[in-house]
């Protein structure tokens, strides 16, 4: 596996790779439902911030990776960014999501960020012990803010803000 300090960055070749792009639409799409497309690397690259990007891989195959966006143009919500974070399933169970996380908020704290948060469905047991055991705290459930083909969906809106930056 390989997985340094800061982990990998995610790169146009990396993103291009099936897996990778194929995760981007698993979590885009919920699980669930088939979705359109996977959004092209220039979108993708555009919506997230290039300083905080993280992926691990083995020999073959990427294993997972996270990364963050902004929730708001306006500078007062600069420090702000939602995560994004997804483990293969194969590769699930095994403490990679928790290293990403962990890996994550070090680095956005290092850049300067000082609120994470996450959006997460309510079902998504997994994500929600993973966000909770990094430190975020719920905050609470937004309903019916989703609409997921013609399904509309609760989000539960989780956040982590920092002990260390813009105390
Ligand atoms: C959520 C996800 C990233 C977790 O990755 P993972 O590598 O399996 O997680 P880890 O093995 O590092 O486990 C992290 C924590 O979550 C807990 N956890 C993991 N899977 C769990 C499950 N199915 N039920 C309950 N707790 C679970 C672990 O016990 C661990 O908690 P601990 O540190 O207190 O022991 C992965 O399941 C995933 O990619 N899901 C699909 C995408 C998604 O939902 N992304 C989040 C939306 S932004």
């Amino acid at each position: 596996m390989c997985w340094g300090s800061h982990g990998d960055r995610i790169s146009h070749r990396s993103y291009e790779g099936r897996r990778l792009a194929t995760s981007v639409r698993d979590l885009s799409r919920g699980h669930r439902h088939r979705t359109r497309q996977v959004p092209p690397w220039e979108k993708w690259d555009g919506g997230h911030l290039r300083e905080c990007r993280l992926l691990v891989r083995d020999t073959h195959r990427i294993l997972g990776w996270a990364a963050l966006s902004p929730v708001s143009p306006r500078r007062v919500y600069r420090g702000v960014m939602e995560v994004s974070i997804y483990v293969a399933a194969t590769a699930r169970g095994r403490g990679i999501g928790k290293s990403l996380l962990q890996a994550l908020v070090e680095q956005s704290e290092n850049y300067g960020i000082w609120t994470l948060q996450a959006g997460i469905f309510p079902e998504d047991i997994a994500s929600i012990a993973l966000h909770k055991s990094c430190g975020f705290r719920e905050i609470g459930l937004r309903q019916r803010l989703g609409k997921l083909a013609v399904a509309w969906r609760d989000v539960l809106l989780l956040e982590r803000r920092s002990k260390k930056v813009g105390t």
